[in-house]
């Protein structure tokens, strides 16, 4: 961390900024709200915070999308880009600046960046001839390519390219920058991650072709209007823009560098790892002191969560089912989720995102350890002691001592970003102060009127939860600032500042005020029972569609063939695709597809396939459909229901 002339510290934090039509998920979150958590406990510090979060605007699947929109890229993306502010709101994210690259300051220092490589020599221009993914944006060579010339991270057919371009000359810096990560191995983060990002350079770095023809979307190249710069050198220039680099040396020089960088693990070695870093070492430009890769949130079937695949999580939806089901109020249900998120896996390795698991631990974790202390402690202090501790106690036994030390892990887990780590430490305090009450049963001290005891005695167990409000509040703040209601610090207008993150120091004269459970239990026996009630019904109604029908009934039904047009996803539905298909009729037809998740459009264009013709039109999100395509599988469409060899669109089929 930075420490200025003037004494203050300083904590830069970003996270990576996020394609601008991508719908934010759980993956999303989990970055943001890592960084959230870190740059809430610097600001508890009392450190001079900047966090950094955006959107990624100028990729050339914004035009595409734009386009099946009706509208120019730049509508498309202010009116998209909305859906992270409402997102990062919802799930208490404070982020001090929230950059977009299509900010004229930011495109002006990416213009700058690009001036002076090419000045120096660090850019060149050159031809390139590469495979061209585009949903991901990345050239790949020909021997990274899988098989059927498929794109090794998403699994598309890559595009052959050749063109003029721009190259950055990241080859110069492989050595150096080598030298620099093993020198200063926090610089990248965990240690399994670096390794990967040395071997990488090891290899040898080569040379980026970092501009793309113009096609009207994107940083221009000054002085030579045929090319923008290429979507991945542009974003990550963000983080200089942020910061006022070329805008505001004065501001840049007190924030830079970043004091953490954090992104998943797939965007680590490729992009921040070596590319930002040799482009930083190209300008003479400090490097961020720590770059901390995560690990990614996967399907049960160990499959990664994203919208390419079809599979993503809301973090809304988890909220949503939350309150349903215990009836806490929608604040305390994004806190749990945050929690549930550090809490379920090792900040730095993948993890299964479970529903079912989320329930369990908001009962084990929250109902049960957190809330049944507060929810027993309060009205002790009611009924024993006016519901006022009035002058420290002196230290009852050994919660002093647990709270000191779940402090001491918080402090190393925020430095390390063990966030399960600390969790677990305060969690064992909890565990502690839980059966403190009840080896010291408070009760029996006011039965047998030791007052002086039980006042130390609940004295220990408030100053706990006092010091716990504070330790979660970086992951919890909702819930944080409810228990320092209930336990009267906030009608005192006690602030939370880490410095009094230290047994002892609960103020004398603090009301405690009972509220509602801040966790009601969930009764995840009905839970249960309704999920099987749920299968049941399908089970029923798959049994129902067996039954036998007529042949004439069968002959009711007008199945032809149809060759599929076009295809596009429905906005909003993970599942739906929104089909044109020729049926051999004078007008094409449109047909929602619940196909999304196994098929791309991509696949799905060009395609012979059967379709349900006299199914009566129906509106389906919004869309209107005319017939139904017809899938092999149940739960899932697992294949289409192609004909053998070449049959005319509108062809009979029975
Ligand atoms: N726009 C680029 C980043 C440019 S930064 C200069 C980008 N954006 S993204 O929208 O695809 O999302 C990036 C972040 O979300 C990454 O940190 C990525 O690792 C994270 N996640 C996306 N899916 C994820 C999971 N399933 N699990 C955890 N995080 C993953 O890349």
């Amino acid at each position: 961390m930075a420490a200025t002339s003037d004494g203050h510290r300083r904590f830069y934090v970003t996270t990576p900024i996020y394609y601008v039509n991508d719908k934010p998920h759980i993956g999303h979150t989990y970055t943001t709200t890592a960084a959230d958590a870190v740059a809430r406990y610097h600001r508890m510090r009392g450190d001079e915070v900047l966090f950094v979060t955006g959107t990624d605007e100028h990729a050339q699947k914004v035009v595409r999308a734009a386009q099946a929109a009706g509208l120019d890229p730049q509508a498309f993306a202010d009116r998209v880009m909305t859906s992270f502010l409402d997102a990062w709101d919802r799930m208490h994210i404070s982020y001090d600046r929230f950059i977009r690259t299509t900010e004229a300051e930011h495109k002006q220092v990416v213009a700058e960046v690009f001036r002076r490589l090419l000045e120096s020599g660090d850019i060149y221009k050159d031809h390139y001839a590469g495979w061209y993914c585009v949903p991901c944006e990345t050239y790949f060579a020909e021997d990274a390519l899988n098989e059927g010339s498929l794109c090794p991270d998403c699994g598309r057919e890559v595009e052959q390219l050749t063109e003029e371009a721009y190259f950055f000359k990241a080859s110069a810096y492989g050595n150096e920058l080598m030298r620099e990560i093993e020198a200063n191995p926090e610089r990248i983060q965990p240690d399994s991650r670096r390794n990967e990002v040395l071997s990488f350079i090891r290899q040898g770095l080569q040379d980026t072709c970092v501009t793309r023809a113009n096609q009207g979307w994107g940083v221009p190249v000054p002085g030579d209007q045929e090319h923008v710069i290429y979507v991945w050198f542009d974003a990550l220039i963000n983080y200089l823009s942020a910061a006022g680099w070329s805008l505001d040396e004065e501001q840049f020089a007190r924030t830079w560098p970043p004091s953490l960088q954090l992104m998943g693990k797939d965007i680590l070695t490729r992009f921040h790892g070596s590319l930002w870093l040799a482009m930083l070492m190209a300008l003479g430009i400090e490097l961020p002191q720590m770059l901390f890769a995560h690990g990614w949130w996967v399907t049960a079937g160990g499959e990664k969560i994203s919208k390419s695949r079809g599979n993503v999580i809301d973090p809304w939806a988890e909220v949503e089912l939350l309150v349903e089901e215990s009836g806490c109020t929608t604040d305390v249900a994004v806190d749990a989720v945050r929690y549930y998120m550090f809490r379920e896996v090792t900040f730095g390795l993948d993890g299964a995102f479970s529903s079912d698991g989320l329930l369990a631990r908001f009962n084990a974790d929250l109902a049960n350890d957190l809330g049944n202390l507060l929810n027993r402690t309060l009205p002790l202090v009611e009924r024993f002691l006016d519901g006022t501790i009035d002058q420290p106690g002196p230290g009852a036994g050994e919660l002093p001592e647990q709270i000191a030390r779940a402090v001491a892990r918080t402090e190393t887990s925020f430095q390390t970003l063990d966030m399960r780590g600390m969790l677990e430490g305060i969690w064992e305090l909890l565990a502690a102060a839980n059966k403190f009450v009840d080896e010291r049963a408070p009760w029996d001290l006011f039965k047998q009127g030791k007052k002086v005891e039980l006042l130390a005695v609940l004295y220990d167990v408030v100053d706990a939860i006092r010091v716990t409000a504070l330790m979660i509040a970086p992951v919890m703040p909702v819930v944080a600032e409810e228990i320092w209601r209930q336990i009267g610090l906030e009608a005192m207008a006690v602030p939370m500042s880490w410095d009094d993150c230290q047994p002892g120091k609960l103020p004398a004269g603090a009301q405690v005020r009972r509220g509602r459970p801040i966790f009601p239990r969930i009764d995840l026996e009905r839970v249960r029972q309704r999920a099987a009630a749920k299968l049941q019904q399908e089970k029923t109604e798959e049994e129902e569609a067996q039954k036998m029908i007529s042949y004439d009934d069968f002959m009711k039904v007008d199945l032809r063939i149809a060759k599929v047009l076009d295809a596009d996803p429905v906005e909003g539905a993970d599942k739906l695709l929104k089909l044109v298909v020729d049926a051999g009729e004078e007008e094409p037809r449109q047909v929602v597809a619940g196909l999304a998740q196994e098929f791309s459009p991509r696949e799905l264009i060009g395609e012979t396939v059967v379709l349900v013709a006299n199914l009566e039109p129906a509106t389906i999100r919004g869309v209107q459909s005319q017939g139904m395509i017809l899938a092999a599988g149940g739960e899932k469409p697992l294949a289409l229901i192609v004909p053998d060899r070449d049959v005319e669109p509108g062809e009979r089929v029975r």
